[in-house]
């Protein structure tokens, strides 16, 4: 299973997503392939911005190392689940696939927390630090639910 989490500038929710997913499946033993990207290409290269950064070490999660990167077409054959962040971020993403097939992979991440509901997880880096606890905490019941669809195989 590989999974790859997108926002736009690829410096806050999706790498916060991707470090709370890799901390859950290194928990529970499971062995999958987590990755982020942005649909942007304004952070390429670029370390999570330090607010993301500091609040994953809140909870004992390190994402420092974590590099900007923009989604490829090719991330399409590589990952079997792609989970963005908002309604922008779902649009841009359908931009770069290839086929149906593609397009399918694409999901809004709380739709596992709050299904049907195509909720977005609020863009906080023009907010204040709250922004990103809020973040976290979306992020954090999302990623329990898809660690659960692992665990039960229906994933
Ligand atoms: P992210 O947040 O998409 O969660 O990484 C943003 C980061 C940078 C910008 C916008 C959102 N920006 O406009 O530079």
């Amino acid at each position: 299973m590989k999974i790859l989490m997108v926002c736009l500038g690829n410096i806050c929710r999706s790498p916060m997503a991707q470090g709370i997913l890799e901390n859950k499946a290194a928990e529970k033993g499971i062995d999958i392939t987590v990755d982020s990207a942005g649909t942007s290409d304004y952070h390429i290269d670029q370390e999570p911005d330090h607010r993301a950064i500091a609040k994953a070490k809140e909870y004992g999660i390190d994402i420092s190392h974590y590099r900007g990167r923009q989604i490829d077409v090719a991330d399409f054959k590589t990952f079997d689940r792609i989970l963005v962040m908002d309604a922008s971020n779902y649009e841009n993403t359908l931009l770069v696939a290839e086929s149906d097939d593609d397009k399918s992979k694409v999901e809004m991440i709380l739709n596992l927390s709050n299904p049907n509901s195509n909720m977005s997880v609020p863009d906080p880096y023009f907010g204040g630090e709250e922004g990103f606890e809020n973040v976290y905490r979306l992020l954090d019941s999302a990623c329990d639910v898809l660690i659960e669809q692992i665990e039960n195989g229906e994933s």
